[in-house]
């Protein structure tokens, strides 16, 4: 078991983020809550120390980490070309789940870009986050806090589950508020172009530049290529994931054409559709309520021990396509 300290998450305790910043001064990892999901951070501009961070994911090098950022300044020390579409998109959505992909500084370690010309920027708004960046003094480098591949922790104890004692402290502040991935845009491209769909929505991107695009389509090919985080199969749980169609009786056909044991991630349309079911979890029917559950229910239903999960499908609306991203990559 990991150290874990339990922070306030609107008003960290000082000494809390003192301690959490000590363990990364001497180069070890601190697992911590974002807005999004936790992340397994170290000191982003020391190449050994972040090493430590593929080894305790188990996640193949070459696979480039966002830099967690206090602001705009820091963002701009670590870019070589800051533009004038970087500083619009900031000032609308900085601090927040929004991760830039810039031109990379010299001063950023090929291990944190995956030997790539660019690097992932972003600053969160969560407090106990934008603590330890402060208190540490320069950027952390932090993916997703779970092992290479699996479901991504909206909470401490999936962060235990999964990695144990390869994080050296854990600093519990509860559920994050989205509970999905930040969104990640490449301003290397132009015009701006999404890499990973994720909490803020296309819509809001788009009123701030109208000219960013997200190829939905070409997400296995292309993007999967400019963004080498996104391989197909991501964010699984142990158990097998099957995509049923949406309403009742597309989740009727699921539960029909599955052996052994079996969960379910229904509407609240279709939870009695998935009534044979030895656990059946209704989500809520709207996009960002949907998303904050979803990965502690996939995380919920593999504890249970089940062969099994079943998911039925999402709306095919805009507003919906970071969490069908997250289950269509589950699902292989
Ligand atoms: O919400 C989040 O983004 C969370 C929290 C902890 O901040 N972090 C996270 O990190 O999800 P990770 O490593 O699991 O995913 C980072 C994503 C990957 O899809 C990766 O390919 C992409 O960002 N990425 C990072 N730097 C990149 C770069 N230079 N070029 C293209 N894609 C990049
Ligand atoms: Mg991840």
């Amino acid at each position: 078991m990991p150290r874990v300290v339990v922070v306030d998450p609107s008003k960290p305790d000082a000494s809390a983020i003192a301690d959490a910043a000590a363990v990364l001064a001497r180069g070890g990892l601190v697992a911590f809550p974002t807005e999004t999901v936790y992340g397994l951070g170290a000191r982003g501009l020391h190449a050994a120390e972040v090493a430590c961070i593929f080894a305790a994911k188990e996640r193949p090098s070459g696979h480039p980490l966002i830099l967690h950022v206090d602001g705009e300044p820091m963002a701009r020390s670590l870019a070589s070309v800051w533009s004038s579409a970087a500083s619009r998109l900031v000032a609308e959505l900085w601090p927040g789940p929004l991760t830039l992909v810039v031109p990379r500084a010299l001063v950023v370690p090929n291990e944190v870009t995956g030997g790539l010309s660019t690097v992932g920027l972003r600053a969160p708004v969560h407090p106990v986050a934008r603590a330890l960046i402060v208190a540490v003094g320069e950027p952390l480098a932090a993916p997703s806090a779970n092992a290479h591949m699996h479901v991504s922790p909206t909470a401490a104890e999936h962060v235990v589950r999964s990695l144990g004692d390869r994080v050296d402290l854990v600093l519990d502040g509860g559920p994050c508020a989205y509970g999905i991935e930040s969104t990640v845009l490449s301003l290397a491209d132009d015009p701006p172009r999404v890499l990973r769909p994720g909490a803020v929505s296309l819509e809001r991107l788009r009123a701030v530049d109208p000219r960013i695009v997200y190829e939905r389509e070409t997400i296995e090919g292309d993007a999967a290529r400019a963004a080498p985080g996104m391989a197909a199969k991501h964010y699984a749980p142990r158990a097998r994931v099957v995509l049923a169609e949406r309403g009742p009786s597309g989740v009727a056909a699921a539960v029909l054409g599955c052996a052994g044991g079996l969960a379910a991630l229904v509407s609240s349309a279709a939870a009695d559709a998935a009534a044979g079911c030895s656990r059946v979890i209704v989500l809520p029917d709207e996009p960002d309520e949907y998303a904050r559950r979803l990965f502690a229910a996939l995380h919920e239903a593999d504890a249970s021990g089940v062969e099994t999960v079943i998911v039925e499908r999402v709306p095919d609306e805009p507003a919906w396509w970071a969490v069908a991203d997250r289950l269509r990559r589950a699902a292989r």
